[in-house]
């Protein structure tokens, strides 16, 4: 097959397909730093090794442009490359089994119709188990199950349709949910339970969400348009670009997605009751002295309650969910390397600790402000935490 003339497919299904790839945030891993969007690339650490998004633009040597559309349909839903073999999990096509034909054609138009890009990615570097092409099948045999996602008659249209962007293409239990030995997902009861990735915590977003202030539609709708919930906190780390590309989708499809989420999270501690926020500042001070200095110094300008970034409506630092979460990672994560702007507003950003604190001194930062402001069990072994942190995130 020959590339296929981008003129022959219809304005409307491309831009239909635009919309169901920032759903599926398919350019996160299918574009490096430097190189143009869907020219491949992007490294994806995994325990087995790592594994770099192809070059999805239509050139037709390094690309996608010979596939057909009953190829790309096979990849995407059954995880098999153009020569049969299989393609590893890193890549989530568990997720898309679901996707229905129709969005796959718009997808294949979207593609089909970017600029062609001539690049070779880097070769993988995996090892056994997980890194030989043939004993995928083995994984495949053990773990790839597809079941049809049924429209449930009793929720709403909204809530159905969340469910069916969330569960397939945004792929959002990929990082949300706890994994196995051999990379599988868990379902059932463990599904939305929390998963690690690139040494970030996706935490909870089921009942058992550590968030101190309850996850709206409203709220969810914000956080996922804007990157930035006022009662929570902004989208950090690899939550990050998943914001920025729902920020550019369908605002009806963003909301069906918060009525979904909301309805997931409707049974956690803090969608029954908003606890008061604790600020035990002064026995924080007197048990981490030198952590609370090292605050003053650094942090207190933006954080402290009545500093000019909370007066202009940002959230203070206890409303994030990261001080709450079982582990410290994620506030970890935050100071090593900052954050960026929320995609959508304009204002302060925070600059990266990384090179100007060691890790003794991040580590008594954190247990300061975990004790001035935490709800959960007190963290332990932080400084290991915080050298695991930076080794896991470079
Ligand atoms: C979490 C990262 C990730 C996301 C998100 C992702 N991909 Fe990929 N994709 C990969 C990786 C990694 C590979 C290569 C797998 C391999 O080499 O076995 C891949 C391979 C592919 C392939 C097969 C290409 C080939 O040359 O074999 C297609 C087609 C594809 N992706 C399309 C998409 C589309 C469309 C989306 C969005 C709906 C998407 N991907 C989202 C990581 C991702
Ligand atoms: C690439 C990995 C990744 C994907 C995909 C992903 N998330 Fe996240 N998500 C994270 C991480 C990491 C955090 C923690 C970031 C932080 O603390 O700011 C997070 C945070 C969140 C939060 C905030 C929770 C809280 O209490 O603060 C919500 C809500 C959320 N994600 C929902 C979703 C939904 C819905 C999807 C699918 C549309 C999704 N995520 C896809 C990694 C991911
Ligand atoms: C120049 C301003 C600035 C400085 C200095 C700064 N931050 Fe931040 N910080 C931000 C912004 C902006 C956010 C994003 C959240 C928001 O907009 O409310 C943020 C978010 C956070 C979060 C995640 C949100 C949450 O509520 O959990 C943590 C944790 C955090 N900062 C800790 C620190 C620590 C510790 C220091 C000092 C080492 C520090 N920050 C210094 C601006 C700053």
């Amino acid at each position: 097959m020959t590339r296929p003339d981008p003129r022959l497919f219809d304005a409307a299904l491309v831009a239909r397909g635009a919309n169901l790839a920032r759903l599926g945030n398919c350019v996160s891993c299918h574009q490096s730093a430097g190189e143009r969007p869907y020219a491949g690339g992007y490294p994806i650490k995994t325990p087995f090794g790592t594994v770099y998004g192809s070059n999805i633009t239509p050139d037709p040597e390094t690309g996608i442009g010979k596939w057909s559309p009953a190829a790309f349909n096979r990849a995407m839903r059954e995880g098999v490359g153009r020569d049969g073999s299989h393609l590893y999990p890193a890549f989530p096509y568990t997720h898309y089994a679901n996707v229905t034909d129709s969005d796959l054609g718009a997808l294949y138009a979207f593609l089909m119709t970017r600029p062609a890009v001539r690049v070779v990615p880097p070769a993988n570097t995996m090892i056994p188990p997980l890194g030989v092409r043939p004993l995928l099948a083995g994984w495949k045999l053990l773990f790839f199950r597809p079941q049809p996602i049924a429209a449930d008659p009793r929720q709403s249209a909204a809530w159905n349709r969340g469910r069916y962007i969330g569960e397939t293409l945004a792929h959002c239990t990929a990082c949300h949910s706890p994994r196995g030995l051999l990379q599988q997902e868990k379902r059932g009861p463990e599904a939305y339970d929390g998963g690690w990735l690139g040494g970030w915590y996706a935490p909870p977003i089921n009942a058992r969400s550590p968030a101190v202030r309850g996850w709206t539609a409203d709220r969810l709708d914000a956080y996922f348009r804007t990157g930035l919930s006022t009662a929570h906190a902004a989208a950090a780390g690899p939550m990050g670009p998943v914001t920025y590309n729902l920020a550019r989708a369908t605002p009806a499809d963003v909301r069906a997605l918060a009525t979904y989420y909301a309805w997931q999270m409707r049974e956690a501690p803090a969608a029954r009751v908003e606890p008061p926020l604790p600020d035990r500042r002064a026995s924080a001070s007197q048990r981490h002295p030198i952590g609370a200095r090292l605050y003053e110094g650094a942090c207190a300008v933006c954080h402290e309650p009545g500093a000019a970034m909370t007066v202009a409506g940002r959230p203070v630092l206890p409303l994030g969910t990261p001080l709450h979460e079982d582990n410290p990672r994620d506030t970890i994560q935050i100071i090593l390397q900052g954050l960026h702007p929320p995609v959508s507003a304009r204002g302060p950003y925070m600059p990266a600790y990384a090179d100007a604190l060691d890790d003794r001194q991040v580590a008594e930062i954190v247990a300061y402000l975990q004790a001035r402001h935490g709800t959960g069990p007190a963290w332990k072994d932080l400084e290991k935490d915080v050298a695991k942190a930076r080794e896991e995130g470079k």
